[in-house]
């Protein structure tokens, strides 16, 4: 199989490239990424010699390219997204221009090449849950802030390509992810590293926010059994169900740190802050047979070992406006 990864320097791509190659060592992937936010082309150092990856450096904003490049694909899965946010607060456009626009260029390739496409979306589309209300896949999309907002823009186009042109396409809604290789502006892993530089780990308004978790292998597995198995227009959410406030991950990351909770400081919260995410995946563990492996709190802490030794990986990266308390202050579009 030929699969074309839109996305693959980022996190949650480079992970899923790491593993479909350790199952799938014949394999054939392309990474085509504009190795901009989020990406570091270090994600994917380690991979072996002797297996077929191909690099490419291009946007998928860029129509022309891209629709005559997936011909040469069986699928695309598209994990390039403009993806924190905090950025999208303070400077939208850039949001639109990739999750909107950069999603019609791919849905364009697919429907003239008749490939299947792997759209990675988010259970952010779905906006604040009720206490004790899950979402399902039939559920309302509500998405509270530009990014969000975004990316239910292009679950609506891929629905809409599957229904007017008979797209193959499969849509995912996954929870938060968490592991090695995410980039440092996100709240674990900025947790981490303010705490490893004894600087004050801020927490949006009371911490009370609460989001559901997964380890980022646990969600490129799901993305694999779906390559394989899931039915073409479904929309699947995937999670591990670990509901846990802000406040509580913080908490656990400075207990593991064996680090006072006195480096906690409380900022003002993010416009806009979603108060709680919570998704059923019942359909994939159900129809696909997928289920999440990993403890969250074993993982937890093998992501926190992973930032004390890699400080290689993530130094390069940082600055005040990544590490900033409250970033969506700041002017991103400079
Ligand atoms: N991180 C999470 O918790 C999470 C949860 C659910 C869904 N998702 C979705 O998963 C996908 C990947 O998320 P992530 O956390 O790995 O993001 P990331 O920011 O780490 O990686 C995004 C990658 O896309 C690339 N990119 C951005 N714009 C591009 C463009 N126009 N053309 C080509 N490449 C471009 C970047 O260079 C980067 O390598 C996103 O669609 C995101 O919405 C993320």
């Amino acid at each position: 199989m030929k699969i074309l990864v839109c996305g693959g320097s980022g996190f949650i791509g480079s992970t899923f490239i790491r593993n479909y190659f350790l199952n799938n060592p014949k394999s054939s992937v392309t990474n085509l990424d504009n190795l901009s936010i989020g990406s570091n082309q270090e994600n994917l150092n380690d991979l072996p010699t002797d297996i077929h990856y191909q690099f490419i450096k291009d946007d998928i904003r860029n129509e022309i390219v891209i629709v005559d490049l997936i011909k040469n694909y069986d699928v695309v899965i598209n994990f390039a997204a403009e993806s924190h946010v905090d950025r999208s607060i303070s400077n939208p456009k850039p949001f639109i221009e990739t999750n909107i626009f950069g999603t019609y260029c791919l849905l364009e390739g697919i429907r003239k090449h008749d490939k299947l496409f792997i759209h990675i979306s988010t259970d952010e589309v779905y906006g604040d849950a009720e206490t004790k209300q899950s979402f399902n896949e039939k559920s309302q999309i509500n998405p509270s802030n530009p990014y969000s907002a975004t990316k239910a823009s292009a679950d609506h186009l891929v629905a809409s390509y599957y229904r007017t042109y008979g797209i193959k396409c499969i849509t995912t809604r996954c929870s938060n992810n968490f592991g090695p290789n995410q980039f440092p502006e996100k709240l674990i892993p900025k947790t981490i590293i303010r705490t490893i530089k004894n600087l004050k780990v801020p927490i949006y308004g009371d911490g009370e926010q609460i989001r559901s978790w997964i380890y980022v292998n646990d969600h490129v597995d799901a993305i694999q059994s779906l390559i394989l198995n899931g039915k073409m227009g479904e929309v699947y959410n995937i999670t591990s169900y670990e509901e846990i406030s802000n406040k509580t991950i913080v908490e656990k990351i400075l207990n593991i740190m064996n680090k006072p909770y006195d480096m906690i400081e409380y900022v003002p919260d993010r416009p806009g802050h979603d108060k709680r995410y919570s998704i059923d995946s019942s359909k994939i563990e159900n129809k696909i047979n997928w289920k999440p492996k990993y403890d969250f709190n074993h993982a937890l802490k093998e992501t926190v070992k992973w930032y004390l030794k890699n400080k290689q990986w993530w130094e390069p990266l940082i600055d005040e406006k990544v590490l900033h308390p409250q970033p969506w202050t700041l002017d991103w579009s400079k």
